[in-house]
């Protein structure tokens, strides 16, 4: 499924990548086995034993671990300077937040994403993240990953409205 998620956030021709929610890095090592030599991957993982795990565990120069909620991409976009980000792909357990905290990570994901970009997030729960993206998103798809356990919801989303 990570290497699914790899080929849906486009990461062979993306240079600038953003993963929200890594954990103990199984998505990020496909990301980084995808992305080419000059890409960049900010992880913005929130609980620090996971936060130490990934800076042991993986050692890339092109990974660089944020200690942060996921909303920080905006700090983090501006600060490099960029005009969006090429992909943003997203682990965070959206059925286990509040929908206030829902609303200001898609929010800040639709700000900092290229306008060609496109949104990733792997979800458990059939119909619960659809109708927030769509408020963000011009173009939300869904697909059933079934070979994973249990299997998951992979939707991307293009056309962030904060940039239409
Ligand atoms: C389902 S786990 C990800 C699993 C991961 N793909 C792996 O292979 O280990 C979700 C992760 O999102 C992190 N998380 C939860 N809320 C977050 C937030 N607001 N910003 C960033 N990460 C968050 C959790 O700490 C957890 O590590």
């Amino acid at each position: 499924m990570a290497r699914r998620i790899a080929r849906l956030a486009g990461m062979e021709t993306a240079h600038t990548v953003v993963e929200l929610g890594p954990g103990t890095g199984a998505i990020t090592r496909e990301l980084l086995a995808a992305l080419p030599d000059d890409g960049q991957l900010w992880a913005f993982e929130v609980y620090p034993p996971f936060v130490s795990h990934l800076r042991a565990t993986i050692d890339d120069p092109r990974l660089t671990v944020v200690p942060e909620s996921a909303e920080a991409i905006v700090e983090v976009r501006e600060a490099q300077g960029l005009p969006g980000f090429d992909a943003i792909v997203s682990a965070v357990p959206f059925t286990l937040l509040e929908p206030a905290e829902i609303t200001k990570i898609l929010q800040a994901a639709a700000r900092t994403l290229h306008p060609d970009g496109v949104f990733v997030a792997l979800q458990y729960h059939p119909r619960y993240l659809a109708p927030l993206l769509r408020a963000q998103f011009a173009d939300v798809k869904r697909e059933v990953y079934l070979w994973n356990i249990p299997p998951a919801l992979l939707l991307t989303a293009r056309g962030p409205r904060e940039n239409a």
